[in-house]
Formats: C-alpha cells, sequence, structure tokens
C-alpha cells in the first residue's frame, strides 16, 4: 500500500492498482495524470481492496504499462510480502533506497540477497536523508557494506515533508532545493543526458505548524 496517492492528491481516484489485481479493471482504466505530466497509477489505500487484490496480475499488468514508456517506476515495501517480492523480480533495475542507519542498511541487505535469489538485477542503491554522512568517503563505505553502487546520496531536507503537505513532488515544489537537486541529477543518469547543477536555495521561507497541518488536513492552496 504505496502513499503516492496521497501524496499527489490522488487518493480519491476510483480504479486503482487493486482493481486491477482483483481483476475488475484494466490497467490502463487506472493511470492518472500527476503534476508535471508524469503518469500515476495509485495504489488505492483501503485495506479491503488490498485484501483482494491478487499480486500474481501484477506482472501482466506491468507488462501492458511498459509498452511506449521510457521509465516505469515501482515503490515496492520492504519486506518478504508477496506484493514486495514480484517487483523485484520482474524490474530490469532494483534500487535499493537506504537511511544512514543500521536496521536500514540491514533491511537492504536482505532486499539484495532476495533480489538475486529471485534472479532479479539490482541496479544500485540511494542514501536518502544523508546528514554529515554526505562525504565521498561515507559514499564508499556504504557501497562496501551493501556490495552495490551508490548511485546518489539524497540530502535531508525540510522541503520534502513541505513539498509533501502541498501535495506536489518535490522537484516542482522546490525545484532548487538540496534534495530536489539531488533528484534530479539520479534522473540525469537514468535519462543519460547532461545536468547542469543549478544553485542551491537553502531553505523555502518556513510556515507555522498550524499552516502546515491544515494543509495536510484540508488541502488548501
Ligand atoms: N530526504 C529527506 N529529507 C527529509 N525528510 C525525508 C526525506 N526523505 C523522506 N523523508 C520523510 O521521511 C518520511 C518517510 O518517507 P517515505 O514515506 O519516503 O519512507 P518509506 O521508507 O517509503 O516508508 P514506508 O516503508 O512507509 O513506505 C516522510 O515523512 C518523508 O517526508
Ligand atoms: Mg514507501
Amino acid at each position: 500500500m504505496a502513499n503516492i496517492a496521497l501524496l499527489l492528491g490522488l487518493e480519491k481516484s476510483q480504479v486503482t492498482l487493486h482493481e486491477v489485481l482483483s481483476g475488475d479493471a484494466e490497467v490502463s482504466e487506472a493511470i492518472y495524470e500527476g503534476p508535471g505530466g508524469v503518469k500515476v497509477v495509485p495504489c488505492g489505500i483501503s485495506l479491503q481492496g488490498f485484501q483482494n487484490s491478487d499480486p500474481e496480475k501484477l506482472q501482466k499488468a506491468m507488462i501492458d504499462l511498459v509498452e511506449g514508456r521510457d521509465f516505469i517506476l515501482i515503490d515496492a515495501p520492504a519486506g518478504i510480502s508477496k506484493d514486495g517480492v514480484i517487483p523485484l523480480a520482474i524490474a530490469d533495475q532494483v534500487l535499493l533506497v537506504v537511511n544512514p542507519e543500521l536496521s536500514s542498511m540491514a533491511d537492504a541487505l536482505k532486499t539484495k540477497v532476495l533480489t538475486e535469489m529471485l534472479g532479479g538485477n539490482i541496479g544500485g542503491a540511494l542514501l536518502n536523508r544523508a546528514g554529515l554522512e554526505r562525504t565521498e568517503i561515507n559514499k564508499h563505505k556504504v557501497s562496501e557494506l551493501l556490495g552495490v553502487t551508490v548511485l546518489e546520496m539524497i540530502p535531508e531536507d525540510s522541503n520534502v515533508r513541505r513539498s509533501a503537505a502541498f501535495k506536489m513532488p518535490i522537484v516542482i515544489k522546490s525545484p532548487t532545493s538540496p534534495a530536489a537537486i539531488a533528484y534530479k541529477r539520479l534522473a540525469s543518469h537514468f535519462a543519460g543526458t547532461d545536468f547542469i547543477e543549478p544553485e542551491i536555495t537553502l531553505e523555502e521561507p518556513t510556515e507555522a505548524f498550524v499552516g502546515r497541518l491544515a494543509r495536510v488536513l484540508f488541502g488548501s492552496k
């Protein structure tokens, strides 16, 4: 049950991946236009919908989705649930997202081993929420520990939570924030395009906590 629908304001979508996986809809009916033209297949957030879904239909849905698209990102949960395992096996590349914490590294290692057991392919790792750890030496250490290349280090950045409150991707809401720049650099890596580093804007104007909470609860702009 990924949160992407909630984060992009698509939580009221009638047809979601759950309906597709329970055989009640075609995947083409579950594609929605998200911010910046990105196409999104939301997961659905009801527990009932989740119980009805058959993860084995995911492979067929992915085959239908792949047609005519350059990139498909699957947000897979950590752990060994059926819906978590299938994406590891069917993806061209699995990206391990790790926080600089021992438990997160251990989870990533388990996911890596599981992926390899399933005959899947690890594309690399992202070190997210990196603070003082964001040094080349630590990047190297994490690479060594996981046995995979660390493709990017995403800094701890309050703009991530802020853009979520606005239900917008950080690369649109705060395009020159440190985390957005790191994500864009990563995207260029996959797209094979040159990345021109913009100047970083460190802090967006802060907003009172109550205002932020009201926006999350009531969706005001
Ligand atoms: N680079 C970052 N800087 C600051 N906060 C971040 C950053 N990345 C994620 N967060 C915050 O951490 C929280 C968890 O993030 P996220 O939902 O992406 O984690 P997750 O590992 O996918 O969780 P889950 O296992 O529930 O799917 C969110 O509140 C998010 O705003
Ligand atoms: Mg998640």
